[in-house]
């Protein structure tokens, strides 16, 4: 027989994550520790993410969730002093599901509530746990793919996508292959494997759009055109190889012009994109040759985490900002750069 080992906390903040296909809850220490977050994630048998189903997901499994987390750590209403969740951006009926259980534990535990930003959110972990202090973020997941850099107050975008998201076409073009959700980790390790077979392998053959705008992208162009070789009888690890190389070096040019436009030294990749090890090749050769530095979180804070959330909610804390509960409502459509930043 094991016995559970119970970590001891003090003063913690717990953070609800329930932007989209994930459900999640972390915790941060006030004095910035950060746990790994109790998570689930939506897997639907077939298709896209039908936000109803996702929001289901979440209500059958947020009982589980925070009973394992609350037995792990021993949480209670004296150890907690705060609670922080994602009020967006993101899919109404799943950010409805997390603001509510957080909304329930901040009255049970009569502990402040935080509504936080979750793209900042990837950023703030992204610093916290790295320790880059003024970064650009090269923000690559499912819904975003933005090039950020704060000045003043913000965190302005400087460049994004004017159509899917990364994450949500390499997701789709995988769907097209009979790959199910999430198709990122997947096209990975096709692409890795075909190149590793096929070392002088080059993109002639298997081009597809090149999505620079400015300093904007698409990716839409370069969905369409793989599956286009697909239909051609082009391998299917070549096409992953050819997408991942055309869709991350254009995210890595706008974030090296923006390196460049704004004489920041370093490059944060956040999001659930930046697991891939390509990419994080991409972005640190880069760096190398501008004589800047790349960073990134472990995998475990790239994707959608509630200790992410857990982390900006301490920050907002720390700065005397809360939210209260007449003022808690979700924002789908929250950006970026709506929210102030009055912290370092
Ligand atoms: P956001 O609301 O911030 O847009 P999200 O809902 O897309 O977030 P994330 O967990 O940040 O959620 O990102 C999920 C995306 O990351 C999916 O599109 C998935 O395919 C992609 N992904 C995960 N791992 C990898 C990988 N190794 N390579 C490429 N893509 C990956
Ligand atoms: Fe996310």
């Amino acid at each position: 027989m094991y016995s559970i080992i119970h970590k001891c906390v003090e003063n913690v903040v717990v953070g609800v994550e329930s932007t989209a296909h994930t459900l999640s809850f972390g915790l941060v220490e006030m004095n910035g520790t950060a746990h790994p977050s109790k998570s689930s994630l939506f897997r639907p048998e077939e298709g896209g993410i039908h936000p109803r189903e996702a929001a289901d997901h979440h209500s059958e499994v947020a009982a589980g969730l925070l009973s394992s987390l609350v037995n792990e750590y021993k949480l209670n209403s004296k150890n907690i002093s705060a609670i922080a969740f994602s009020q967006g951006p993101g899919l109404g009926p799943c950010l409805r599901v997390g603001a509510t259980v957080a909304r329930a534990m901040s009255i049970d535990w009569q502990v402040p509530l935080v509504g936080v930003n979750h793209c900042v959110a990837h950023i703030e972990i992204g610093r916290s746990q790295t320790g880059c202090i003024d970064p650009v973020l090269l923000y690559v997941s499912g819904g975003n793919t933005q090039v950020i850099a704060r000045a003043g107050d913000r965190y302005q975008v400087i460049g994004e996508t004017l159509d899917i998201g990364i994450g949500n076409m390499l997701d789709k073009f995988a769907r097209m292959q009979g790959i199910p959700f999430p198709g990122g980790p997947k096209i990975e390790s096709l692409a890795k494997e075909w190149k590793e077979n096929h070392p002088n392998a080059n993109l002639e053959e298997i081009s597809l759009p090149y999505s620079v705008q400015g300093m904007d992208l698409n990716f839409s162009g370069i969905l369409n055109a793989a599956q286009t070789r697909i239909n051609e009888g082009h391998d299917l690890g070549a096409v992953c190889w050819s997408v991942q190389e055309h869709a991350f070096a254009a995210c890595v040019e706008v974030a090296e012009r923006a390196l460049a436009h704004t004489g920041k030294k370093e490059l944060l990749l956040g999001g659930g994109v930046a697991c891939n090890e390509r990419l994080r090749q991409m972005s640190h050769v880069m760096c190398e040759e501008r004589e800047c530095k790349a960073f990134w979180p472990e995998k475990k804070f790239c994707v959608d985490n509630g200790t992410m959330i857990a982390e900006l909610g301490r920050r907002m804390i720390q700065s005397e900002l809360s939210t209260e509960i007449n003022n808690s409502s979700i924002n789908p459509s929250l950006r970026t750069d709506h929210t102030t930043i009055i912290w370092d």
